[in-house]
């Protein structure tokens, strides 16, 4: 007795974590600086922390009252239904919950090359096929309604990241709704806007007002820094609002993960502070680095240094972890979170140096 056939399936390779590293190379935890996994250098809210150590002692009961509240609150703030918002154990649950809403077996998505992984996994795991569009770098990995259809064929759902990863870039809405427009009626336009509180610009749920073709994912785990309790959400057009009840794991947004992003919610001081401060810091990336960048509207910085893995192996070695973008298929690449100014001003003095060595 075996699984099914998974030889298409991908692994998911995550940003490594500093416990794992400082292991391997026998290093303090506390001297190392890890900008692979555009976190939150500043953590969590503090509200949210209080709130999750409030939760400890409600951890017992299903999550029904915090998952209305946080969904209310969340709808209130788009000025959409609170079917419209769904929500799920971090964003990657929610591409899921679109992906088992949408696709029937064989059907196809259509994802962007390089770009996030999840979208094509979470696909397969829906047994679905996967279709790329590309973004080229003698383009400056341009993001336009032409680059995506250019490659489209009909495909059922469409995923868009605004702004992307790990490039920064992002659509204009009037991309995102030259797509949604020249696309079939059966085609979903999924917009990724899991950077987008980084970004100036209004957000596709705009769009979702309008339209039954598009559907908008937003998490916590960047601005909120709640990545650690997996929490997003989709805002999903008015005719899509009914198959929630009918594709979701239930209770998968846990009591401690609404708690905390209530209160995350509420705290525009922390969400301020990280903002103003990845601003400064892909400026100071631009800036200092002596490397070639792309300007970004995430909380990171994509740079070219070169032979990535390498630079990445012995820039870990100096104390700073940075997500060497192989696997992205951009072997010349790395990509720096954007980190406190100690940090951001440590990562790019090692890098400099690793690159003048
Ligand atoms: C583009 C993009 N979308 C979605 C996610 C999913 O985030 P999470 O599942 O932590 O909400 C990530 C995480 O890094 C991402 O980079």
């Amino acid at each position: 007795m075996e699984p099914r056939d998974l030889s298409a399936h991908t692994v998911y390779q995550a940003g490594r974590g500093i416990e794992e590293v400082a292991r391997d190379l026998g290093l303090d935890p506390d001297d190392l600086v890890k900008l692979a996994s555009n976190e939150n250098p500043f953590g969590p809210s503090p509200a949210a922390v209080e709130a999750i150590r409030e939760s400890a002692a409600s951890a017992s009961s299903y999550p029904k009252a915090s998952h209305a509240d946080l969904t209310e609150k969340l709808a209130d703030r788009w000025s959409v239904a609170p079917e419209q918002v769904w929500l799920g154990n971090g964003g990657d649950g929610v591409l899921d919950y679109l992906a088992r809403a949408t696709l029937e077996p064989g059907d196809t998505v259509l994802v962007p090359e390089p770009g996030f992984a999840y979208y094509g996994m979470s696909a397969r795991f829906h047994h679905g096929e996967v279709e790329e569009y590309h973004l080229s770098k003698a383009d400056d990995f341009a993001l336009t309604a032409e680059t995506v259809l250019a490659d489209y064929d009909d495909e059922r759902i469409v995923y868009l990241t605004s702004p992307h990863n790990p490039t920064g870039k992002r659509f204009d809405l009037d991309a995102v709704e030259a797509i949604a427009d020249r696309t079939g009626d059966d085609t979903l336009v999924v917009v990724d806007e899991a950077y987008a509180e980084f970004a100036d610009g209004p957000s596709a749920v705009e769009l979702v007002e309008s339209r039954d073709d598009v559907a908008v994912l937003r998490t916590f785990s960047k601005v909120y820094g709640l990545a650690g309790v997996r929490l997003g959400y989709g805002i999903v057009p008015e005719e899509w609002a009914d198959a929630y009840a009918r594709v979701n794991t239930p209770f998968a947004a846990s009591e401690i993960a609404c708690r905390a992003g209530l209160a995350a919610l509420d705290d525009d001081d922390h969400a301020e502070k990280t903002v103003e401060t990845a601003a400064w810091a892909r400026e100071y990336v631009y800036e200092h680095l002596n490397a070639p960048t792309w300007e970004s509207h995430g909380n990171f910085v994509l740079a070219e240094v070169g032979d990535a893995s390498e630079a990445a192996d012995e820039l870990q070695r100096r104390g700073v972890i940075v997500r060497d973008c192989t696997s992205f298929g951009l072997p010349k690449c790395v990509r720096i979170t954007c980190g406190t100014e100690a940090e951001t001003e440590r990562a790019v003095a090692e890098l400099n140096e690793v690159l003048s060595s």
